[in-house]
């Protein structure tokens, strides 16, 4: 090693023991020159953010004590219109969203860095085959969903993909070999969010191999930063793009560039909204959006006592009914605003897990329990920022069926019947013909996209249709 990088070690040593962390440099004289480079680059990086990570840090694990929950007030909201009731709102921000489209000023962004470790699945959760006749994955349907829209509007919609150390090597292999789902390569953009360090619960960062720190994906609130560190934001600025559509990898039925949400976001100078399905379960496990301290909000499933949780009004409804589809409209300059003072503005909260960890022997250990935090930045706390936020009600049926657990709710079981419920929907409202015995229906988002589309294309029936509309009988998957 040379003079110089023996000082930057000197160096960087020193700046892990300000913060009572130089035990990370425990094996140091025992690696090989192959894991000095590794442990000393990882540990540079770290050591940018280190002062600001230790406050995050004491902050999260404070959190995790204060039994005080926030005040927190229902929340005001655009609803759908009742039983037939005034849609000219609707219209017109239909007309205003469209033509937010038409101008280029809107880009598509998924977070797919997340690992599908409740649906026990071992690639990236884009990858899940979902369609209910093709088997087609979640990204193969985003992607005709795009299609559909740029054939529409004739111009391009590039889309944003975010991934995380676990996935981006995979998600990259699926999108070349799927040659980029029918998109053109230059208007699909794929980067990986933040890895973060976690804390043991005496507050020391944990190795996982004498060379290695452990670190774990900075949650969605990273994809912010991540949309600003990796040139995304100045890519969407060149191109005239000032509205991102945010979304989940994990619901096939999402609308993406839905025109009606972009155009009540935009007519309501909103800089980040929020789309909500009706609760009616007071269990169903979705995040309430509501007041929390006075702004617009999210209040996780896990943190709703009962009494709000079964809370009702004088017509008998809940109370606490806005339930988080996690699909929001961002403004970039809001985007670019909140990742320039993301320690302040996006906090890390900490959550207890078992993280394997090395011994004084350096023998790997997994832990039974806990033994220490994971830290994870949240997308929804950046609403607190927003000068405006807009909140707009959507129908579960046509717009929620998220992927999340292996069987019963929410599987990909109950994903396939929302999808075929939803193509047999708009089949019988354009008056294509489907025979009774058919089970499962897939339709090609990139040629229709929706009951309009169903009803312009006006199929006799499914065999007229051809790949377009796929159907099959019997039970299938
Ligand atoms: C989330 C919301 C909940 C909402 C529900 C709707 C939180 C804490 N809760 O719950 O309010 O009602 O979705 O489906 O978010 N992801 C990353 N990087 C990460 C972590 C997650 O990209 O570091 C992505 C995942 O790939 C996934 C999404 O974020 O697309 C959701 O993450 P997940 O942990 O599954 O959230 P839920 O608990 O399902």
């Amino acid at each position: 090693m040379t003079k110089a990088r023996a000082a930057d070690i000197d160096d960087l040593r020193s700046r892990f023991a300000a913060h009572g962390q130089e035990h990370v440099f425990a094996f140091w004289d025992e690696l090989d020159a192959g894991s000095r480079t590794a442990l000393g680059s990882q540990a540079a990086r770290i050591a940018e953010e280190l002062g600001d990570l230790i406050l995050a840090r004491d902050k999260a694990l404070g959190q995790t004590d204060d039994e005080r929950g926030p005040a927190i007030e229902p929340v005001d909201a655009i609803e759908l219109p009742r039983d037939g009731g005034d849609s000219t709102r609707f219209e017109a921000a239909r007309a205003r969203g469209e033509a937010m489209l038409a101008d280029g000023r809107v880009a598509a962004f998924v977070v797919a860095g997340g690992q599908g470790t409740r649906l026990g699945f071992d690639a990236p959760k884009g990858a899940y085959p979902v369609g209910p006749v093709t088997d087609r994955s979640l990204f193969a349907i985003q992607a005709q969903k795009i299609r559909g829209l740029i054939r529409r509007l004739g111009r391009p919609v590039p889309w944003y993909v975010m991934t995380s150390e676990a996935t981006d090597a995979e998600t990259r292999a699926l999108f070349e070999a799927e040659n980029h789902f029918g998109l053109s390569e230059n208007d699909v953009w794929i980067f990986p969010q933040a890895m973060v360090p976690a804390f043991d619960f005496a507050g020391r960062l944990i190795l996982e191999a004498p060379h290695r720190i452990f670190e774990s994906p900075d949650g969605h609130g990273g994809s912010l930063t991540a949309l600003a560190a990796s040139g995304a934001l100045d890519d969407m600025e060149r191109r005239g793009i000032d509205t991102i559509f945010y979304y989940q990898v994990d619901n096939p039925l999402v609308r993406i560039g839905d025109p009606v949400y972009l155009g009540f976001h935009d007519e309501r100078s909103a800089e980040m909204s929020c789309k909500v399905v009706r609760k009616i379960d007071p269990m169903e496990k979705v995040g309430i959006v509501a007041r929390v301290d006075g702004d617009v909000g999210i209040v996780e499933y896990t943190e709703l006592d009962d009494e709000r949780r079964f809370a009702r009004n004088e017509a008998g409804e809940l109370l606490y009914w806005a339930g988080n589809l996690a699909i929001h409209v961002l403004n970039t300059g809001f985007v670019r605003r909140v990742s320039e003072r993301a320690f302040e503005l996006l906090p890390f909260h900490a959550s207890a897990k078992k993280i394997p960890c090395i011994d004084a022997e350096a023998r790997l250990a997994t832990p039974e329990e806990p033994n220490g935090v994971k830290l994870e930045r949240f997308v929804f706390d950046a609403l607190a920022s927003a000068k405006q936020v807009c909140v707009l009600e959507a129908s579960a049926k046509d717009e929620f069926s998220p992927i999340k657990n292996a069987t019963g709710n929410d599987s990909p079981d109950s994903c396939r019947q929302d999808l075929t419920a939803q193509y047999r929907r708009w089949l019988e409202s354009a008056g294509t013909e489907v025979a009774a015995d058919i089970q499962q229906i897939e339709i090609d988002h990139s040629i229709i996209d929706g009951p309009e589309d169903a009803a312009k294309a006006a199929f006799r029936n499914v065999a007229e249709a051809g790949d377009v509309i796929r159907v099959a009988s019997g039970m299938g998957q």
